[in-house]
């Protein structure tokens, strides 16, 4: 459990109802604990090949997902895999695991009913991916891999508020959108907690690391814990850019958005985001093509 210091003056977090909540309605996809067992065996130094195949086996779709990835333009073989042996050795245990959580955030949003809400969360999410690893590829300033995890799935929560009470959540957007409110607010208004509590739960559950907690708790206040991680303000960073590109489920005035403390706090120019957002469109559509 996270130390309450972190929690308790900063922001009003509500973890007591997002847990109600939480508890009450959870239906992960079916697959969640093989997805999950899959990457601890990656994330440990003594797991072989063998091993993880073993784990992937189990999931067919998974199994014929992999495949299908791993011959994609994206990771550009010389020659066909056919094999999830060669697969796994040829992607290697990192990408593996962005493919994973890739492929699970993708099986949770098919549960919007709503194609357009769907897609719009997706492109949100492989937009703060993306970006937040390039940043920390380039900067060296966080661990790439988790970079792409935290932006992928920092705002989660939001999908499991979505899937289990979708007339609630419009009312969120609607009030974002309408009245200009923060998304936090509108939430808490609504809900009495945020999509903040539940990543933060779900990061918890998962075993995720503590780098990777933070940025689901704190994406939207990262100058609290700005001494413990820099990912927060990572994903702070590459979330305001969201608004500002148009790949967010919110309508949202650019001029209105500030990001400049985040580029001062992790040393990072203008041209350099100018320069990472220059092929994302197509980035993201090339992976949209491939996760369906
Ligand atoms: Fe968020
Ligand atoms: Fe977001």
């Amino acid at each position: 459990m996270m130390d309450k210091r972190y929690v308790k003056p900063y922001v009003n977090f509500n973890l007591n109802s997002a847990k109600v909540f939480f508890s009450v309605k959870d239906d992960l996809p079916s697959n969640t604990k093989i997805l999950l067992d899959t990457m601890g065996l990656l994330k440990s130094t003594n797991s072989s090949i063998k091993d993880i195949k073993k784990k992937i086996s189990l999931d067919q779709g998974l199994t014929a997902f992999i495949l299908k990835v791993s011959n994609s333009p994206f990771y550009g073989p010389k020659q066909d895999i056919s094999t999830l042996t060669h697969a796994i050795s040829y992607l290697g245990y990192s990408n593996l695991r962005t493919i994973l959580m890739s492929y699970f955030t993708k099986n949770l949003l098919s549960k919007i009913k709503d194609k357009n809400l769907q897609i719009a969360l997706w492109k949100h999410s492989l937009f703060n991916a993306f970006i937040a690893q390039s940043i920390a590829e380039s900067k060296n300033i966080s661990d790439p891999e988790e970079a792409y995890i935290s932006g992928l799935l920092h705002d989660i929560g939001k999908i499991v508020m979505f899937k289990n009470d979708e007339n609630r959540f419009i009312s969120t957007i609607k009030l974002v959108n309408s009245k200009n409110l923060d998304p936090i607010e509108a939430e808490h208004s609504i809900f009495n907690f945020s999509h903040l509590e539940i990543g933060y739960i779900l990061s918890v559950n998962w075993n995720f690391s503590e780098n990777i907690k933070y940025a689901l708790l704190f994406h939207h206040s990262y100058e609290k814990v700005k001494n413990e991680s820099k990912l927060p303000a990572i994903i702070s960073l590459t979330n305001k850019l969201s608004y500002i590109e148009e790949f967010s489920i919110y309508k949202s005035d650019p001029k209105t958005i500030d990001y400049s403390e985040e580029l001062k706090f992790l040393d990072i120019s203008k041209t350099f985001i100018n320069e990472s957002l220059e092929d994302i469109e197509n980035t993201i559509e090339d992976y949209i093509r491939i996760y369906g």
